[in-house]
């Protein structure tokens, strides 16, 4: 089942200026795809026009092979929490709350209650071996382990796709190849999409399927 397509994309941030045009992708169900390209060629912003966070200039966008161009905000952020799930390079975990409470973020927005939400966050992380960690605050953790629970953070919902944006780039390499091998493994388990915008050859190598972006779309 195709989950997400592109057709056409092209988008410019000023009127001529073209970070890419006629773009077309198709993002099967379970499918891992790697995303390179040169800093500043549109990656991120790319990632964004799939999750339905910035509109593309020209082009269309279609979750389920249905045109996203009509939705109202509200079904965009719908569609957002429940199907899609976030990893960033920065972790971008909420400082004043605990590991465990990060993760319940997704469930509680997404209209668990207090103890389904605090049950599924508290197995997950026991599964990334953070069990002694759960009331510890981002800073009190190690960069590993703010990683990982930022990767329990983009699961526990069981999205259909994960968006990982250069997830490791703030690890050291031995700790990143860790944090990309469970992403990984825990999306292959659940049959979860995964699209990884990365700078690693090696990364990326590990992945289903390669793309670059060039002014032209994405080529193999
Ligand atoms: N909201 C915005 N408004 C205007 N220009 C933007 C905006 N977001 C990004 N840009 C510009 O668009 C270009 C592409 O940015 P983007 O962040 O998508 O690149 P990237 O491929 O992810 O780069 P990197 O590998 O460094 O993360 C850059 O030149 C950037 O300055
Ligand atoms: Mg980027």
């Amino acid at each position: 089942m195709t989950l997400l397509r592109l057709s056409a994309v092209s988008h410019a941030y000023s009127p001529g200026e073209w970070l890419f045009e006629g773009l077309d992708f198709e993002l099967h169900r379970g499918e891992h795809v790697a995303i390179q390209g040169m800093s500043g060629c549109g990656k991120s912003t790319l990632l964004n026009i799939m999750a339905g966070l910035e509109v593309p200039t020209q082009g269309e966008v279609l979750w389920m092979e249905q045109s996203t161009a009509s939705w109202t905000p509200e079904q965009r952020r719908t569609c957002r929490l429940r199907e899609m799930g976030f990893v960033f390079q920065a972790f971008h975990l909420l400082p004043h709350l605990t590991a465990l409470q990060n993760v319940m973020v997704p469930l509680l927005l997404g209209g668990e209650t207090e103890s389904a939400s605090t049950e599924a966050a508290r197995s997950l992380l026991t599964d990334l071996g953070l069990q002694h960690r759960l009331e510890a605050k981002p800073a009190q953790l190690s960069g590993g382990e703010q990683q990982r629970v930022a990767l329990a953070r983009s699961l526990v919902h069981e999205p259909q796709v994960i968006f990982a944006d250069e997830p490791t780039g703030n690890l050291d390499t031995v700790t990143a190849s860790h944090a990309l091998s469970l992403l990984i493994d825990l999306c292959r388990a659940r049959q979860t999409s995964l699209i990884l915008v990365t700078h690693s050859d090696a990364a990326a190598r590990s992945m289903g399927k390669c793309l670059r972006l060039t002014a032209n779309g994405l080529v193999q």
